[in-house]
């Protein structure tokens, strides 16, 4: 610094002196005068080009990374359920490639079946998280979060696929901040993950048929054990479940279990049976709960939550075909 310094003075002082100045002379002493416009001049490239990476370069880098980031959905849970709203817990796992240390700024999800092609997306259900600091492995557990449904047909549908598919599709957009220290910009996220469903609640399961001598005060005469396996990772809150109870053309009555919720793996249930009272003490009656491998079909009737009819449960439960549950397996 100090050597520019004492440059500049040699030349200043070197211009009236000798004779008249060569061009290239000239030129120095324009030079030397003007350094400092030739000072700003190059700080304002460089100030350009820093801000071309900040804002250009480092957001597209952000970007693609977040394009090529993954997006597993461990588990979901669906408890609290009412026609408006239910709570919402979702353990996640999403793998990326920070280039950089860097956040999101707290977030809304948004989830929506995809859409057909040429259609658009309806959102059905939000998600709200927190602050997350991106890492090549990335947690995002959210517990207990109330959900309002923001569309009642879309919601019906994911709900119906829930329970009657092997398998669906369920789409995750949000336009979160990305802070990349002080720098602030957005990008667009969107996923679609694969989830398996509780699959038609195929596989019941009925043991120890029980016939009560005395009725319980709600008109239970059978009590029967249950396993409703449920091979997703959904958990779901379904309150109480009745379903209409035969065996092939010959109506049973119909049975009930109360304040169920299915979790993922086996469900052992208690289930309390209204069987047809003229029915209950006929010998053919008698001896088809001893048989093993009766079949029994069940078709959902009603589900009820908090003295609330939950219809995006009940309407897809009671539309899917029956199910076909055996009692005494062997
Ligand atoms: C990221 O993916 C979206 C579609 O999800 C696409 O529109 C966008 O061009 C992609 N951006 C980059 C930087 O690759
Ligand atoms: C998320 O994981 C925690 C810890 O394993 C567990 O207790 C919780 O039930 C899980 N949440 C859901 C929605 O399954
Ligand atoms: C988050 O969820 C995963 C998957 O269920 C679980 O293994 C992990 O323990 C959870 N972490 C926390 C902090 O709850
Ligand atoms: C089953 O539904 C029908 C109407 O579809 C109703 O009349 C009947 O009472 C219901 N049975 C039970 C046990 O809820």
């Amino acid at each position: 610094m100090s050597d520019k310094g004492d440059k500049i003075e040699t030349i200043e002082n070197a211009g009236p002196v000798g004779g008249p100045a060569t061009r290239g002379q000239r030129f120095k002493r324009h030079c030397a005068r003007r350094w400092w416009i030739y000072l700003i001049a190059t700080l304002l490239v460089i100030l350009a080009v820093v801000l071309g990476i900040i804002f250009g370069a480092i957001p597209k880098i952000a970007q693609d990374s977040v394009n090529d980031s993954t997006l597993q959905v461990d588990d979901l849970a669906i408890t609290n359920p009412s026609n408006d709203r239910f709570t919402l817990s979702m353990n996640s796992t999403a793998h990326s490639h920070a280039p950089v240390s860097a956040h999101f700024s707290p977030q809304t999800f948004e989830m929506y079946l995809p859409p057909a092609e040429g259609e658009q997306i309806v959102p059905f259900m939000t998600l709200s998280v927190g602050r997350l600091d991106i890492k090549d492995t990335l947690t995002i557990n959210v517990t207990d979060v109330v959900t309002e449904i923001l569309d009642k047909p879309a919601y019906d549908l994911f709900s119906a696929q829930v329970l009657d598919n092997e398998k669906l599709s369920l789409g995750i957009r949000s336009n979160p901040e990305v802070n990349v220290g002080a720098i602030k910009f957005k990008v667009d996220y969107q996923k679609t993950v694969e989830l398996k469903g509780l699959n038609g609640l195929k596989g019941i399961e009925l043991f120890n048929p029980e016939i009560l001598e005395e009725p319980l005060e709600d008109g239970t005469n059978m009590v029967t054990d249950g396993v409703i396996p449920n091979p997703s990772s959904f958990t779901l809150q379904v309150g109480d479940l009745t379903v209409d109870i035969s065996v092939g053309p010959q109506k049973l009555g119909w049975s009930v279990v109360k304040d169920l919720t299915l979790y993922p793996g086996d469900n052992h249930v208690k289930i309390y049976n209204h069987i047809n009272p003229t029915l209950i003490k006929s010998p053919l009656f008698l001896f088809s709960i001893e048989e093993p491998n009766t079949e029994i079909t069940l078709t959902a009737n009603s589900t009820v939550y908090n003295g609330e009819h939950i219809s995006w449960l009940e309407k897809p439960l009671h539309a899917a075909p029956p199910v076909i549950a055996l009692l005494n397996p062997q």
